[in-house]
C-alpha cells in the first residue's frame, strides 16, 4: 500500500518539477497532503514545510528531513510521468525523496505508531543552491529543541540493496573565491614600466597547487581548483587587472578554515611581493556533512535491519549536500540509499539520471527502523 503510494507520489512530483526557492505548488501540496493526514504544519521558512507530530512523553525530539526542489536541466530520459516543465526536472532524486516521507507520515498516523518523541518532518526547499534552504530552515530555529536529525539519499553512486553511511565526514563543504589582482598595465613591449597581473595570477595559481597537499594533513581531504582566469585582451598589451575564480572542497571545519586562509594569504602575499594588490572574496556555500559518531551507529543499526539490503560503510563523496546545516545545530546522520541498477544507470544530475523506485521500500524501511530505534 504505502510502496503503491511511493510510486504514485513520485510519478506526479516527478512531472512537476519546481526550481530551488520556487516550490510554491509543490510545498502546498505536501501542506495539504500533511493536513489531510491531521498532522500540524508549522511555518518556519518559504517553501518549506515542516510537520509536527507530537510523541507521547514528548521529551526528545527527533527531525527527518526530505529536500523537495528540482534542478534547471532538460530531462532526456523516456519515461511516461517525464517532466511537463520546460528545462527543469527532477534529477536528483528529490521526488523520490519527498514520496518517501510523504509515506512515513501516512505510516505514523494511519497505522497508530506509538513513539515517545517528537517528530518534525521537514520538507525542505532549496538543497541544490546557495543561500541554501536548510540554513534558512536552521536561522528560523527549526532545530530548536530537536535531539537528533536524520536523512538520506536515494544514491546512484552504491548498488541497489546497498545502504552506506560513514561514522564521520560523509561528503564535503562547497566554498567558492572571487580574487581579482590589480596591477599596472602597459605596452607589452615595456614590461618594466608595468605590474603584470597575468604573471601574478599565474604565480597564485601554482602556489594554491600546494595548499592541500602542504597545509592539509595528508589523512585530511581538501580541493582547491581555479576554475576561471580572465586578463587582458590583445597580444601586445599588459592588463591593469586579472580574475581568478574558483571553488574549495573539504571534509572536515579545520581543512575549510586552513584552505580559506591559504587563499587568502597567498593570493595577498603573492600580489604585494608584486607590487600588486589582491582583492580576495571568499563565498561561503555550505559546511562539510560530519555524521555524529553515536547517530551513525544507530542509522547503522536502523540500515543493518533493512530486509534485503547489505549495509556497508563508505568512502566520503566530495560533491556537497546542505543537510550540513542541520548538523551544525544538532547531532545525527545522514546516509545513502543505493539505487545503481540497469534502471538507474547514469550520475546524479544527468539529464538522463532516474531513479531506480525498487529502491523506495529500502529508505521507507529504513526511516521505519530509524523510528522504532529512536523515537
Ligand atoms: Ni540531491
Amino acid at each position: 500500500m504505502y510502496v503503491e503510494q511511493m510510486m504514485n507520489d513520485y510519478r506526479q512530483l516527478h512531472a512537476h518539477p519546481e526550481l530551488s526557492g520556487k516550490e510554491e505548488e509543490t510545498s502546498a501540496w505536501i501542506c495539504s497532503r500533511l493536513q489531510a493526514l491531521g498532522i500540524e504544519v508549522k511555518p518556519y521558512a518559504p517553501m518549506s514545510v515542516v510537520g509536527w507530530i507530537p510523541g507521547k512523553t514528548g521529551e526528545r525530539t527527533i527531525a527527518l528531513r526530505a529536500d523537495i526542489d528540482a534542478l534547471p536541466i532538460q530531462e532526456e530520459a523516456d519515461v511516461p510521468y517525464r517532466s511537463t516543465v520546460d528545462g527543469v526536472a527532477h534529477l536528483c532524486g528529490h521526488d523520490g525523496h519527498t514520496a518517501v516521507l510523504l509515506a512515513v507520515a501516512a505510516w505514523l498516523v494511519n497505522e497508530n505508531i506509538e513513539h515517545d518523541a517528537n517528530i518534525l518532518l521537514l520538507f525542505q526547499s532549496a538543497e541544490e543552491i546557495s543561500p541554501s534552504g536548510a540554513d534558512a530552515l536552521c536561522r528560523a530555529g527549526v532545530m530548536d529543541g530537536v535531539d537528533e536529525v536524520y536523512g538520506l539519499h536515494l544514491w546512484q553512486g552504491l548498488p541497489l540493496g546497498t545502504i552506506g553511511t560513514s561514522e564521520g565526514p560523509l561528503m564535503a563543504s562547497i566554498d567558492d573565491f572571487d580574487i581579482t589582482v590589480y596591477g599596472k598595465g602597459g605596452h607589452g613591449a615595456e614590461p618594466e614600466a608595468t605590474i603584470d597581473p597575468v604573471v601574478v595570477a599565474s604565480q597564485i595559481v601554482q602556489s594554491f597547487q600546494s595548499i592541500v597537499s602542504r597545509t592539509l594533513s595528508p589523512l585530511d581531504a581538501g580541493v582547491v581548483t581555479v576554475g576561471s582566469i580572465q586578463a587582458g585582451e590583445a597580444f601586445n598589451v599588459i592588463p591593469d587587472t586579472a580574475r581568478l575564480i574558483g571553488t574549495m572542497r573539504g571534509l572536515s571545519y579545520e581543512a575549510v578554515e586552513t584552505m580559506k586562509r591559504e587563499v587568502t594569504k597567498r593570493a595577498e602575499g603573492i600580489a604585494a611581493a608584486f607590487g600588486a594588490t589582491a582583492d580576495v572574496t571568499l563565498i561561503e556555500g555550505t559546511p562539510p556533512l560530519v555524521n555524529d559518531a553515536t547517530c551513525a551507529s544507530y542509522a547503522i543499526e536502523a540500515a543493518q535491519r533493512v530486509e534485503g539490503t547489505t549495509f556497508e560503510l563508505v568512502r566520503p563523496s566530495m560533491g556537497g549536500e546542505d543537510f550540513s546545516f542541520y548538523l551544525k545545530e544538532t547531532k545525527g546522520a545522514y546516509v545513502w540509499i543505493g539505487m545503481a541498477s540497469d534502471v538507474s544507470a547514469h550520475p546524479h544530475h544527468h539529464p538522463k539520471f532516474r531513479i531506480d523506485p525498487r529502491a523506495f521500500p529500502y529508505a521507507f524501511d529504513y526511516c521505519q527502523q530509524l523510528i522504532q530505534l529512536r523515537a
